[in-house]
């Protein structure tokens, strides 16, 4: 039997994703939310639907016995989940996918301090976005227990790539604080989570969960130094905690006010991922 991928939340990652699938000759559907969306993909030869998990009631997306990978982002606000939510919904009315791949994120495991952590590691989410994440994740566990259907989930660092780089608010001018207040973030390219998910597909066991992310964290200020210089673009300017409670945006001090580096080794070693850009140099250099 052929296999049917079908990417829920089919954008910048999924795109990528479902191109790389069709070039394999393997069937794959995108599901977005809007008609723009819809037109993108089939701009590109990959079949779009259109449904918006927003709303209960969703029809048949077809997902039964399908390869799903659940790439939709949650709700802007509350602490739960409601689209996955709909989306198991779905499952248990139409018929269960096969195997569920997830991206969640890094913000579940809350703020560490700056240490180096990896799965293990407890979560503790603070952000309402974060507990959210979670709030999927053990929604998508309960399922696949549930069902007995496959459940893999990838903790994504920040994605970054071509077009997906803060250029426009470096052109902007906008300051960033000063590195000794500066927290540690992890960050992957989209290409290399590309080729997690792949794998996370074909060769993971059911129930693994796998941090995504390069594994050379570097500080929020040291991040936008190397891209401003990568860009030819002027460095930001440097400001202080107090100044920055001003002049930065509320999404910006939730991201400044968490802290942690985060190891790779079982998406590297367990799940054999060999990444293309190990580190941002690497994957500005691939870009510019
Ligand atoms: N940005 C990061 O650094 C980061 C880090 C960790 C995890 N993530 C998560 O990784 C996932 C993939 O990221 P991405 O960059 O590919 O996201 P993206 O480009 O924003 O794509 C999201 C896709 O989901 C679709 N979508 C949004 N709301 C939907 C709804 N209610 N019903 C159905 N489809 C809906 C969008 O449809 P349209 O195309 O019609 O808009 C779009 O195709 C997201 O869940 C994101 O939150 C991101």
């Amino acid at each position: 039997m052929m296999n049917e991928q079908i990417v829920v939340g089919c954008g910048y990652v999924g795109t990528r994703l479902a191109c790389q699938y069709r070039e394999q000759g393997e069937a794959v559907t995108g599901i977005v939310r809007s008609d723009a969306g819809v037109a993108r993909l089939e701009q590109l030869g990959i079949k779009g639907l259109r449904y918006d998990l927003a709303a209960g009631n969703i029809g048949d997306l077809g997902l039964a016995e399908a390869r799903v990978f659940h790439f939709a982002p949650p709700p802007g606000s509350g602490v739960q989940d409601t689209r996955t939510r709909h989306l198991v919904d779905v499952f248990e009315r139409y018929g269960h996918p096969r195997r569920v791949v997830y991206i969640s994120t890094t913000g579940v495991y809350g703020d560490c301090a700056g240490a180096w952590i990896d799965e293990t590691h407890p979560v503790a989410p603070v952000a309402a976005r974060s507990q959210r994440r979670l709030d999927a994740e053990e929604t998508l566990r309960r399922w696949s227990a549930a069902s007995g259907r496959d459940l893999v989930i990838l903790r994504v660092a920040g994605i970054y790539g071509p077009d997906r780089l803060p250029l426009e608010r470096l052109r902007a001018g906008a300051p960033m604080v000063r590195p000794e207040d500066s927290p540690y973030t992890n960050r992957i390219h989209v290409d290399d989570l590309v080729a997690a998910c792949i794998a996370a597909m074909e060769r993971a066991p059911s129930g693994a969960l796998y941090n995504a992310c390069d594994g050379h964290p570097s500080t929020m200020t040291d991040y936008f130094l190397d891209v401003a210089a990568a860009a030819g673009l002027p460095s930001p300017p440097l400001i202080g905690l107090e100044e920055a409670a001003d002049r930065l945006s509320e999404g910006m001090l939730s991201y400044l006010s968490e802290s942690r580096r985060l190891r790779n080794d079982r998406l590297r070693e367990g799940l054999g991922v060999v990444f293309r850009y190990p580190s941002l140099a690497e994957g500005l250099r691939g870009i510019f």
